[in-house]
């Protein structure tokens, strides 16, 4: 396990774009935080590590945006709605789990029943002001 401490927005878009060097296809990410923790600002970074300079927002309402970063498409979940596995199925979940694919998934403590030994997994504790508290760890 890894661990960091970010204290602003712009640092923890950093911790985003370097974590996206070590990311291939196939890759599933998990973050575990609460509302308003930096979720949204990791996955930012982590796009901006990998060259996209777009507009990054939480995918709240579409459950999924995606951007193809020419090695793989990285896949941005929301998963706050999704309460059981019929849910994630629903909203196609499943069809991305290929190695053409790397997903990132926000309210991951709502599909932990989705989740194998090989999901790498960010907790970020903190939020507000405060300074963040980042761990990741491999699967
Ligand atoms: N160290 C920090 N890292 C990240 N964001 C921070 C930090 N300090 C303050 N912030 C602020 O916290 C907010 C984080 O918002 P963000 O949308 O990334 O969170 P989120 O976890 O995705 O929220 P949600 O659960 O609503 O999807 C921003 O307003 C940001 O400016
Ligand atoms: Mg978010």
């Amino acid at each position: 396990m890894t661990e960091y401490v970010s204290e602003s927005q712009q640092e923890t878009e950093r911790l985003g774009a370097e974590f996206a060097n070590a990311l291939k296809g196939g890759d599933v990410i998990a973050m575990f935080a609460e509302l308003g923790a930096g979720k949204t600002a990791f996955v930012r970074g982590v796009l901006r590590g990998l060259g996209y300079d777009g507009y990054v927002s939480s995918p709240t309402f579409a459950f999924v945006n995606e951007y193809d970063t020419g090695d793989f498409i990285l896949s941005h979940f929301d998963m706050y709605r999704i309460e059981n596995e019929e849910q994630l199925y629903s909203i196609g979940y499943y069809d991305y789990l290929d190695d053409r694919h790397v997903l990132m998934l926000e309210w991951a403590e709502n599909v932990e029943f989705a989740l194998d030994d090989d999901t790498v997994r960010i907790h970020i504790y903190g939020s507000g002001d405060e300074p963040r508290r980042i761990t990741i760890e491999n699967g």
